[in-house]
């Protein structure tokens, strides 16, 4: 917020990774983050950074908020089932979220030392994360419902990437109506966008072959090192029909899909160029 009015002035445009422009309205920041807002002037004409929802508006943008590493990883895997009609609406939505290392950026700190965090997993900010503001404010902006979102933040003891599973509440009247190939239908048809489907969201889909309950199927939920070094945000999940409950596993490399990759997949659409210029190959 230091330097963009600035940067604006002349002619630039600006595609923001902090958390300075995110929210909508100064308070909000000023709440989460503790500090003034010293251009609060500009939050109106902030678009949100999440291309896959706000591909239109960041076209032609000027100042491009990227969202949170968190926010994108929950956002993009809540959302397809929240715009149905099939969620409790006054669902109390818990996400608990898993972050590499550098999620916590580059200063020293000793917990995160290799010594500390090899073998080990560090649970922070259990007395409310900053992104939990910006997910419910995300969610609600898109589906227009207002769920309550419990977030629980852990660092794992690897290096990059995020893994979000969200236990989403459905309302009564889908009692064990629902099962895994239902949401594999929901989700599919949401990311087709038209008829061309989001090139960075892949869904798992693998139909489930278990014979019994609680058959280890590692395959049919997304796993972390297949994203890591992408740009790709891979979504699986599946229906607890004993609690009515669907767990969405939404995972993300948090320095690509979740800042650095997403921040160069808003720079394509807004120059007007192939959205995955420079993002086809994985980077590790
Ligand atoms: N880490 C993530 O997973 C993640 C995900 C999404 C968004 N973000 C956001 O991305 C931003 C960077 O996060 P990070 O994790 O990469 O932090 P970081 O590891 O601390 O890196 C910050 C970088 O900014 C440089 N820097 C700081 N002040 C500067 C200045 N006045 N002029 C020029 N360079 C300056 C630092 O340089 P020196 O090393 O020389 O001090 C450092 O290289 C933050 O706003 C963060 O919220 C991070």
């Amino acid at each position: 917020m230091k330097y963009v009015p600035t940067f604006l002035e002349r002619g630039a445009r600006v595609i923001d990774l902090s958390s300075d422009f995110r929210f909508k309205k100064a308070a909000d920041y000023e709440g989460v983050y503790g500090l003034r807002h010293t251009a609060s002037q500009l939050l109106d004409q902030t678009v949100s950074g999440i291309t896959e929802f706000f591909r239109k508006e960041i076209a032609s943008a000027h100042l491009v908020a990227n969202a949170g590493c968190y926010v994108i990883a929950s956002v993009l895997g809540i959302i397809p089932l929240l715009k149905t009609d099939l969620v409790d609406p006054d669902a109390l939505i818990h996400i608990c979220a898993i972050n590499g290392t550098t999620g916590a950026g580059s200063s020293l700190k000793k917990d995160l030392h290799h010594a500390y965090a090899f073998g080990s997993m560090l649970p922070y900010n259990l007395n409310g994360h900053r992104h939990r503001l910006e997910i419910e404010q995300r969610l609600n902006e898109l589906s227009g419902k207002n769920p309550t979102v419990d977030l629980t933040t852990i660092h794992g003891n690897f290096a990059r990437g995020i893994i979000i599973i969200a236990t989403i509440p459905l309302s009564k009247s889908m009692i064990q109506k629902m099962g895994r190939q239902d949401l594999c239908a929901i989700y599919n048809h949401f990311y087709k966008n038209g008829k061309k489907k989001e090139h960075f969201i892949q869904i798992n889909d693998a139909p489930s072959t278990a014979k019994e309950s609680n058959a280890k199927e590692y395959d049919i939920y997304p796993s972390l090192a297949r994203v890591v070094g992408s740009n790709f945000c891979h979504i699986g999940f599946d229906y607890e029909k004993e609690r009515n409950v669907v767990k969405v596993v939404s995972v993300i490399d948090n320095l690509v899909k979740g800042a650095a990759g997403s921040a160069i997949q808003n720079m394509n659409v807004m120059l007007g160029i192939k959205e995955q210029e420079g993002l086809l190959t994985y980077g590790l």
